[in-house]
């Protein structure tokens, strides 16, 4: 029990006002005259007293306490992630041994954010306060009591522990992401607080779609209160709390024309800025790291053209994989005389906030997944941003002082193009792990699951259909023994799951641990460097007819080889971060085999028995050459979708006449990232419920 607010205390009756509809308990802001001074060098516990959510704590604190949902709705950077937890904690909400989680959608915010809390209040990280995000565990059983996690992890630790009893509040944060995993947890959420009432949830969320949120958690049945149980059982009307924010004027601006190439554009309004414009940090939003490390050359080589080496423009790149080292530069303070730019994905919308940020570049796009159930691929296209996402970046300029906002796209197109807001991703993903997730937790009845938006029944079948065909479910459509429940097991995609059982059974598994392992990671090519010529002689290196999957094993054993060298990877043009994740990674799987009993066998560089196993896995992605030339095409036999080998693969111009692909990336067209060729006679072997299914004898000719 809290010890901060007894039942029967005060409560501050001057902030709550009741809501005529519904009796939905809401906290208006209070007046306040104190004003938002940017942060300079006050101690940190100054600085936490300025964030505007301190303001909010007795309220929130009282909300808690006396309903089971609590929605708090602020600004970003008002504190909700970095202080709620702190002040549950404070108040005794991690008291005899149980723990606060706060969930956020993306691995780097949870780190962040894990290690400023640890900061701020003066413990060691994976101490008091810890995280856990997949195959990384910063946290200490009984220790911690402030536990950041993806959404994805909190998931996960439900297989072991279906009600999450370790947990007295689970905060749900940047529910307004609508991220598949956060919408999954919602749901599930809202079955556990039927089976615990004492659990509190805080739901945060930067944009004001507060009421859905609040309304979805209204009807859950509740058990009556156990009149023995010393718990005070909370009311289940949800709470909305709306954080006033501080926020100063950012004034936008538009393009007179469109452009066709936001890069080029972002690069030179970059330099205009830096040339016009009075000090300030600026930070531009591109889409992932690709464009990323693009627009951070181009700068360099600019400033260098027009002699401002020196000039004091600190570039610096953020997406997701970022090593500590490159995190610490992007939150520390900027040295006087400096101005720092920070070209980030989405990340630095609403998951982290930057400090000193002045100026805004928002080229309106952003890499979101988008998924086809006819042709059955799921896509991470660059796509445009919806409005609401466009005004939360313009609100990154408005931190410390008044900003601006450069908006690489016309005022026209804003008004009559943009959509309002985006779609869940729920409603625009591949289904398939989230359907095995959901049958592990032993929820038969998918359609009927109480979703907070109900995902497209095409592709709830295709999931189905897709996990039946790899053996994970049965004709019930229920999980198999044993190989559904060890697929479950492994937290990677059921098809990356089904690869490694299939190793296991045909004696590869040693050497597909480490493909899933590097499959794992974003990449492991240094393509950042620029030298393309080089990259692609160093790529020659290890290249095998039989595609990069085999390829990545020759890079992993040289790399054991070197002695785990940093030397070695540089001069291979290796991407040393990614490697020593790989390394990490794989330690992790040989543990998770081992414990679902699997003996890890070598093939000896057979490389067949190991392409057999990822076409177990992954035969849904096969796809075969149509036009040959300088850049083959490919059709998917699925859905006939026409496909292109990335130039990144060591397949690229080799194409071979038959192969399957681990994911599909698209820019101007569909490219199929990481190939191997195959012989199409695996595939009916290997698969004949999946190539009959649509046409009898459709493939092999
Ligand atoms: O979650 P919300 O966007 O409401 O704010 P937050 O992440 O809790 O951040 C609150 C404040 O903490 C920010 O405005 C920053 O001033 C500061 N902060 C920081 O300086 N460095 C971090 N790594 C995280 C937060
Ligand atoms: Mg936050």
């Amino acid at each position: 029990m809290s010890q901060f607010w007894k039942p029967g205390s005060e409560k501050p009756t001057s902030r709550l006002v009741e809501d005529e509809d519904g009796g939905v308990l809401y906290v208006r802001h209070p007046t306040s005259s104190s004003s938002h001074s940017g942060f300079g060098h006050a101690s940190l516990e100054k600085q936490r007293k300025r964030l505007p959510v301190y303001e909010y704590r007795t309220a929130i604190l009282y909300l808690v306490e006396n309903h089971a949902t609590t929605v708090i709705v602020g600004e970003t950077g008002s504190g909700k992630t970095t202080q709620i937890p702190q002040y549950l904690q404070e108040a005794g909400w991690a008291s005899d041994g149980r723990v606060i989680a706060c969930t956020q959608p993306r691995r780097l915010a949870v780190q962040v954010v894990a290690s400023r809390v640890a900061e701020e209040m003066g413990v060691k990280l994976g101490e008091e306060v810890g995280y856990t995000i997949r195959f990384e565990d910063m946290s200490k059983p009984g220790v911690t009591m402030i536990k950041f996690l993806t959404d994805g992890v909190l998931l996960r630790e439900m297989m072991d522990d279906p009600l999450l009893t370790k947990y007295s509040v689970i905060m749900v944060d940047e529910a307004h992401e609508r991220s598949l995993s956060t919408d999954m947890l919602m749901g599930l959420l809202k079955k556990i607080q039927n089976r615990r009432p004492e659990l509190r949830l805080v739901i945060s969320s930067a944009t004001i779609e507060a009421k859905s949120i609040s309304n979805f958690f209204s009807y859950s049945r509740r058990k009556r209160h156990d009149p023995e149980s010393q718990d005070v059982v909370p009311s289940k009307q949800p709470a909305i709390l709306s954080v006033e924010g501080r926020g100063y004027e950012v004034k936008v601006y538009f393009l007179q024309e469109p452009t066709s190439n936001y890069l080029h554009e972002a690069v030179s309004t970059v330099l205009s800025i830096d040339e016009k414009e009075p000090m300030g940090d600026i930070l531009v939003f591109l889409t992932g790291q690709d464009d990323i490390e693009a627009a951070v050359q181009l700068l360099n080589e600019e400033c260098q053209n027009l002699g401002k080496r020196s000039s004091g423009l600190i570039i610096l790149p953020l997406y997701a994989g970022l090593s500590r080292a490159d995190q610490d530069m992007i939150f520390s303070p900027t040295p006087r005389g400096k101005r720092k730019v920070v070209i980030s994905t989405n990340i630095a919308e609403t998951s982290l906030t930057l400090e000193g940020v002045v100026y805004v570049v928002d080229s309106g796009f952003s890499k979101q997944r988008y998924y086809n159930p006819i042709s059955d691929i799921e896509n991470l296209v660059v796509a445009p941003i919806s409005k609401a996402s466009a005004r939360q970046r313009a609100g990154r300029a408005g931190r410390v002082c008044p900003g601006k906002c450069y908006r690489l796209y016309t005022e026209e197109y804003f008004n009559k193009e943009m959509v309002a807001h985006g779609i869940p991703e729920m409603q625009r993903s591949n289904l398939v792990s989230c359907v095995m997730q959901l049958k592990a937790l032993g929820i038969d009845n998918i359609l009927g699951f109480d979703w907070l938006a109900s995902p497209p029944p095409e592709a709830m079948i295709r999931a189905l259909e897709v996990l039946y065909s790899l053996g994970i479910l049965d004709d019930d459509a229920k999980l198999t023994v044993p190989l559904g429940f060890q697929v479950a097991e492994i937290p990677l995609d059921p098809m990356v799951g089904t690869m490694i059982l299939s190793a296991h059974s045909l004696g590869c598994l040693e050497e597909i641990i480490i493909i899933a392992a590097v499959l794992s990671v974003q990449s492991i090519w240094a393509s950042g460097r620029g030298a393309q010529k080089e990259l692609d002689d160093a790529k020659l290196r290890f290249a095998v007819a039989e595609g990069d999957h085999v390829t990545f094993l020759n890079i992993y054993q040289g790399f054991i080889r070197s002695g785990k060298s940093a030397q070695w990877c540089y001069k291979n043009f290796i991407n040393y971060n990614s490697m020593k994740k790989v390394i990490d990674v794989r330690e992790q799987l040989i543990r998770l085999v081992k414990r679902l009993g699997l003996v890890i066998q070598s093939c000896e560089k057979d490389t067949e028995v190991m392409r057999r196993a990822i076409t177990s896995g992954f035969f849904a992605h096969a796809c075969r050459l149509e036009t040959y030339g300088q850049e083959g095409v490919y059709k998917t036999i699925r859905g006939s979708q026409e496909v292109y080998i990335h130039p990144s693969s060591v397949l690229f111009r080799v194409n071979p006449k038959w192969v399957i692909y681990h994911e599909i990336v698209s820019t101007e067209k569909n490219y199929m990232r990481n190939v191997i060729s195959i012989d199409p006679s695996w595939l009916t072997e290997i698969a004949p419920h999946f190539y009959q299914v649509q046409k009898p004898n459709p493939v092999i000719h």
